[in-house]
């Protein structure tokens, strides 16, 4: 006789119970899994994907779907719920108090739009320590311009005061630190690369010497007897414009090219006795702030004459040096800009892409180099 098992209905309840418990477990654990997997698809870490789940927002980071600066702001230990609408529209940036900034800015009543003008326009230091300042009025005005830098923003303001330039001019011109004297307040170069700016507001160390100098060959020396020196990319580029410009009978020289700290003091000493100050600011640049020291530029001859303003060679080469990647570094028509009266003879190896791009704007190599190359 066959004997079945009876169970007493407390057990069966029992065994009930934990069945619908081990289903929910179940439930719970596969409903964790795929809202997770769905997370990290959309891009979030495993850091932040803990936090939305601890603070119940799954449903509304998946709502809001691929955002950096949300991620960011879960990863944090910064963020504040009232802000999470705020994470989503700010354009994300890779710093380290991003969010704890945002927070701030928010706090003072600046829109996300106007947050990530902010943050895109400095690094992390920059952005904390504009976060702590009243809510600046010219905010707009001045950021809409791409360069413009948060850490300039007062003088920005006491430029514009001064000279009621427009706000593109503005943001220029205090970048050129147009705002400070020349040869004070100025910035020590530290990392050089060969597109470098030295001008009287930018300093070489009197150690630095540009790698891969290369010695010109006698026949393209203006003196005979001159040694003279240039980085190799400008003596390759040098050859294939002198041989262009020997087509159409005109011959080039090279007159002076790097020249180092020392001969640089030597030379202004020399013009300095000689001359006198006047002169020397006009035409020769303090140790340290010559661009010959650079190995990037030379003084250019002509083969035919010593005057070389009258010489058919300048005329060639204010019409076709910058299809070799050379600029006239001093024009007449910026000395202003430059700081320096017109030398004729003064060219700047810079590479072709740029050399184009200064001639077709009609632009100074130092306002180039604020515009596009400017990273400090
Ligand atoms: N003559 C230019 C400005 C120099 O001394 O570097
Ligand atoms: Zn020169």
């Amino acid at each position: 006789m066959k004997k079945t098992l009876k169970l007493k209905p407390s057990v069966i309840k029992t065994i009930k119970i934990v069945g619908i418990l081990i289903a929910a477990v179940i439930a719970i654990f596969v409903f964790y899994h795929q809202e997770k997997t769905a997370l990290k698809q959309l891009g979030y870490t495993d850091a932040a994907i803990s936090n939305i789940f601890k603070k119940w927002k799954v449903g509304e980071v998946k709502e809001i779907k691929e955002n950096k600066t949300v991620n960011a702001a879960f990863e944090s230990a910064s963020y504040k719920d009232e802000n999470l609408s705020v994470y989503q529209k700010v354009k994300y940036q890779n710093q380290k108090h991003l969010i704890q900034n945002i927070n701030t800015l928010t706090s003072k009543k600046y829109k996300p739009s106007e947050i990530s003008m902010i943050l895109e326009h400095g690094n992390d230091l920059d952005v904390t320590n504009f976060a702590k300042r009243k809510k600046v009025k010219y905010l707009e005005q001045f950021f809409s311009v791409s360069y413009a830098k948060l850490k300039n923003y007062d003088r920005y303001v006491d430029y514009y005061d001064k000279e009621r330039e427009d706000a593109e001019t503005t943001v220029l011109r205090v970048n050129m630190d147009f705002d400070k004297e020349d040869y004070t307040d100025y910035l020590e170069i530290s990392d050089f690369n060969e597109n470098v700016l030295v001008n009287k507001h930018r300093q070489l160390t009197s150690e630095y010497v540009p790698k891969n100098l290369k010695n010109v060959p006698a026949d393209l020396v203006k003196t005979k007897g001159d040694k003279i020196q240039v980085v190799s990319k400008v003596l390759t580029a040098f050859k294939l414009m002198k041989e262009a410009a020997e087509k159409e009978d005109r011959h080039l020289l090279i007159n002076s090219g790097y020249r180092s700290y020392q001969d640089q003091e030597e030379i202004t000493a020399t013009y300095l006795d000689i001359y006198g100050q006047k002169y020397v600011d006009n035409y020769v640049a303090k140790a340290g702030f010559s661009e010959h020291q650079t190995g990037m530029s030379i003084d250019i001859a002509s083969a035919d004459t010593d005057v070389f303003l009258e010489s058919d060679e300048y005329d060639w080469l204010m019409e076709n040096a910058y299809l070799y990647g050379f600029i006239l570094r001093y024009p007449k028509s910026k000395e202003e800009i430059t700081g320096y009266k017109c030398e004729a003879w003064h060219y700047r190896y810079v590479g072709k892409k740029i050399a184009k791009y200064i001639h077709d704007n009609n632009i100074t190599y130092d306002e180039y180099y604020i515009e596009f190359l400017d990273t400090e």
